[in-house]
């Protein structure tokens, strides 16, 4: 059943501090194109991510590096177009904030002046304070990004999980304190212990948004393509499928082709 009603309330940041402070865990997604992000907002979720994960998603490069504003910004206007209800979060993507503050705010102040959403968020701790704070000062709602962070997949190396070791978990804590403390209305933790996670969100008051990162977060977010099966070969033990939506569409597009080729299709009612 659809929570959508014709009273539609927006979910705000504040919607989800509210959250965060009834221990309501907040339920957020991706999503890139106007048809799906309406049905992910009809379907009831608080907040939605335009993430630069459409990089693999959608146009199918191995990483998230490659791809631009004008593209992110692309996609989060098809999004902001078929959603009434949830917050919608923008990626601000790689190379287009980390060296100069100034560009960084260049970069969100075209993300919501071209697409009309409602927040951006950023990988990145204390390297990127200086940014953050430039885009918060001009209203520019921010949700930060730590531990596993793609874009910085070439430092790491590897998707391993992060932050096992003392020292990186520490640093991670400092970095989670010094984001809520500056402003940030969230903080998505990916791919570090759950100890950890539910430690972070149990010290900051920003509300945290986990992926796998465990149970004890504010809240939980996946990728739409991966949660839905649509996309099969990405397997991470942290990645629970809620449909098998490849077989569907291929079986669909199988019956297709067969019913075209047999002149099964169309049939004298699909005619004019
Ligand atoms: O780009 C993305 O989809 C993300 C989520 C995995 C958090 O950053």
């Amino acid at each position: 059943m659809s929570t959508y009603s014709s009273e539609i309330k927006r979910v705000t940041t504040h919607t989800l501090q509210e959250m965060k402070n009834r221990g309501e865990k907040i339920a957020m997604l991706t999503a890139y194109d106007f048809s799906l992000a309406k049905l992910v907002d009809e379907g009831g979720i608080d907040a939605i991510l335009v993430g630069d994960s459409a990089s693999n998603v959608m146009a199918g490069h191995e990483t998230t590096l490659p791809i631009t504003l004008d593209q992110m910004i692309y996609h989060a206007t098809s999004v902001v177009k078929g959603v009434k209800r949830a917050l919608v979060v923008v990626d601000l993507p790689f190379g287009t904030y980390q060296g100069n503050s100034k560009e960084a705010l260049r970069s969100a102040i075209r993300i919501m002046k071209e697409s009309g959403a409602h927040a951006i968020k950023m990988e990145g701790g204390e390297e990127i304070k200086d940014s953050i704070i430039r885009i918060l000062s001009a209203g520019i709602p921010v949700m930060g990004h730590l531990g596993l962070t793609p874009q910085s997949i070439y430092k790491f190396g590897t998707y391993v999980v992060r932050a096992k070791e003392e020292e990186e978990a520490q640093r991670l804590i400092d970095d989670a304190q010094m984001l809520s403390e500056i402003g940030c209305f969230g903080i998505v933790l990916e791919k570090i212990p759950a100890t950890l996670a539910t430690q972070v969100t149990n010290i900051v008051k920003a509300p945290t948004i986990g992926i796998g990162a465990g149970q004890g977060t504010d809240g939980q977010i996946l990728v739409l393509h991966d949660m839905l099966g649509i996309n099969q070969e990405f397997k991470p033990r942290f990645l629970r499928r809620y449909a098998d939506l490849a077989t569907i569409i291929k079986d669909g597009v199988g019956n297709y082709v067969k019913d075209v080729r047999k002149l099964d299709f169309p049939n004298e009612k699909e005619q004019y």
